[in-house]
């Protein structure tokens, strides 16, 4: 679904971001992107939709390589929730940003509030149609960017820290949503445990590059690996245990 190639990216008089990252999601698979703060994990999902288009290597999504000709026919099937909730609502209220995408497909106007409906129930924000985006809180926010994207019903879900600003319930209850998606689903996240039981596979980005991929037993399993690339989460079990 998602082949990512020898990806190399730097932003306008800055170090690389991504300096050679290879990358393979399958249809259907759900696969977690760690790795340190600044690895790349955000550049490069950028470039899943084409926000960002590759300075050197390939993107294809669904055999459709990413350039600035399709960027209409991969955004079609890649939605994308950007790490920062502010970059994804820009209409004033919750339920004009939700029905952007829909509307955008052409779907009639029942069909669109229907698709409202479904997204805002999905991230527990029932009744928020009206509520303006800047008066929420961060989480309702960020539950917002994830409900705009979700209408959309893409074939790839890309999400950038998803989990971030979550209470444990909705963390809970995304887990569920993302392991019962009906597509295929890339995020990348610090909130290391959620991700990995959310998804089937895991890779870790190590400076611009992503060292390891494998199932999220193997890549978990791992800790040189997580330590090396400074995620390893694993001190998380000892204070659980501490706790019980
Ligand atoms: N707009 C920008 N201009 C210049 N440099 C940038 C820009 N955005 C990111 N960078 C740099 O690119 C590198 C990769 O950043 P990126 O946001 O992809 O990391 P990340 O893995 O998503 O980190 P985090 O876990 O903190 O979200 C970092 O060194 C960062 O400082
Ligand atoms: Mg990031």
């Amino acid at each position: 679904m998602l082949s990512i190639n020898e990806l190399q990216y730097a932003y306008a008089g800055a170090q690389p971001a991504l300096r050679g990252a290879t990358l393979q999601v399958r249809a259907g698979g759900r696969l977690a992107l760690l790795g340190a703060s600044g690895a790349g994990k955000s550049t490069l999902l950028l470039h899943t939709n084409g926000v960002l288009l590759p300075q050197s290597g390939q993107v294809m999504v669904g055999g459709i390589q990413v350039a600035k000709e399709t960027l209409r026919q991969v955004r079609q099937q890649v939605g994308l929730v950007f790490q920062d909730p502010d970059d994804q609502l820009f209409h004033l209220t919750v339920g004009e940003d939700v029905a952007f995408g829909p509307r955008n497909f052409g779907l009639s106007e029942d069909a669109v509030q229907q698709r409202v409906r479904e997204a805002l129930a999905a991230m527990r924000l029932d009744g928020f149609e009206e509520r303006i985006n800047q008066q929420l809180s961060f989480g309702e926010r960020r539950r917002a960017s994830l409900a705009t994207v979700l209408a959309m019903r893409p074939a790839l879900l890309v999400l950038d820290e998803p989990f971030a600003n979550l209470d444990p319930q909705m963390v809970q209850s995304l887990i569920e949503l993302l392991r019962a998606f009906p597509g295929t689903v890339l995020l990348a996240s610090q909130d290391i445990v959620p991700a990995l039981a959310c998804c089937d596979e895991a890779a870790v980005m190590e400076k611009g590059r992503v060292a390891a991929q494998g199932s999220v037993r193997e890549v978990a399993g791992d800790r040189d690996l997580l330590r090396r690339c400074g995620v390893d989460f694993w001190y998380l079990a000892e204070i659980l245990d501490g706790l019980r």
